[in-house]
């Protein structure tokens, strides 16, 4: 167990991180921290004061709070509009940032579009981590995923093993769900591994992905899995066609717990995670998914796949599509 978990933005997926930390009980202390509801100036003072006393941070810690008699779980939650909230945690966990969100055509914006919006989020985020505990292990969510942990990273420069990004778990469970669909089996059976970036390019590795231990290729034919590797890259733009109001927030949130939980226990299970490459897979100074053992130290080893050639060309497409955004990173800092 942690002393204290930190979660950067409490909204949907901040929301579910902040009850299942509590509910799992991975740390004694949840922070959260949301500048939420924000002051609009032009609005008149009466309504200023009102919204200014209001905290979506506050109020969801609250409420949590008042569940944990109920539960029996004895958790200390902080919320706060700034950043204190995150004041000494061991693990921080990110998703401050605008979300995708289906538009009234029912188009979405592609996460590469967030990243004007939610670069300017991110470098207020690096502060406070600055700040309030910068010996911290990161763990962010916030979109475009890997332009984002590569912003931090240039923002605090930690040690290799702080830093990373949460997609491929997240990814992965969504391939592994529609093989056990397809294969009408049990999700408990399946096992794979999405790598690269967390956009329409990541590669579901095939050569990975089993059911109880038997390749995927018993089961299903070619076809079969090619459709649900492509539903697989354009899972996310599903959930946002369907909500309507957001993005994937469960599912998302499950994901990065799952890393946490490799932290909190020391578990050293490998996990696909978003870590900065210098040099294997042929890349350097990128953070693309890549299987990872997750321990106490976070990023504990980085595990080099002999990936078949048509993966090996997939996953270099789809770095050099996380390293166009990553260019754009840098323009858009100078
Ligand atoms: N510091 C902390 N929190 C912030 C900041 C900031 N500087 N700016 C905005 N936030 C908060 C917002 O107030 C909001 O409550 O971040 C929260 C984001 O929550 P949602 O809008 O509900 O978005 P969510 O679905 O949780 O997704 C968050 O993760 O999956 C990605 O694309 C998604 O980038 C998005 C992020």
């Amino acid at each position: 167990m942690l002393n204290k978990i930190g979660v950067i933005g409490g909204g949907y997926i901040g929301g579910v991180l902040a009850q299942e930390i509590a509910q799992r009980r991975l740390a004694r202390e949840v922070g959260l921290v949301d500048p939420a509801p924000f002051v609009n100036p032009d609005d008149p003072p009466e309504r200023q004061e009102v919204v200014g006393k209001q905290s979506v941070a506050i109020g969801k810690c609250l409420d949590i709070a008042e569940g944990l008699p109920t539960i029996g779980k004895d958790v200390k939650l902080v919320g706060s509009k700034d950043y204190s909230a995150i004041k000494g945690a061991d693990l921080v966990i990110n998703t401050a940032g605008v979300p995708r969100k289906a538009r009234p055509d029912g188009t979405f914006p592609t996460r590469e579009e967030l990243l004007t919006i939610n670069l300017k989020v991110t470098n207020q985020v690096a502060a406070g981590i600055k700040e309030m505990c910068p010996d911290a292990i990161i763990i962010s969510i916030a979109n475009p995923l890997d332009a984002i942990v590569y912003t931090l990273n240039k923002a605090l420069n930690p040690a290799k093993n702080k830093l990373m990004g949460m997609a491929g778990q997240l990814d992965s469970g969504r391939y592994c769900y529609f093989v056990a669909e397809a294969a009408n089996v049990s999700v408990e059976n399946v096992n794979a591994m999405v790598l690269g970036g967390h956009g329409d390019t990541m590669v579901p590795v095939r050569s990975s992905c089993q059911v109880a231990g038997i390749p995927v290729t018993k089961f299903l034919d070619d076809e079969t899995l090619k459709a649900i590797e492509a539903r697989t890259r354009k899972a996310g733009g599903e959930v946002v066609g369907l909500l309507g109001f957001g993005s994937a927030f469960v599912s998302p949130a499950w994901a990065a717990l799952e890393m946490a939980e490799c932290i909190a226990f020391d578990k050293r299970k490998i996990l696909p995670v978003c870590a900065r490459l210098e040099g294997e897979y042929g890349a350097d100074n990128l953070f693309v998914g890549v299987p990872c053992i997750l321990g106490k130290n976070g990023i504990e080893k980085i595990i080099e796949l002999d990936l078949t050639d048509e993966e090996k060309a997939a996953f270099e497409h789809s770095a050099g599509a996380v390293r166009k955004t990553c260019d754009e990173v840098e323009t858009m800092s100078l």
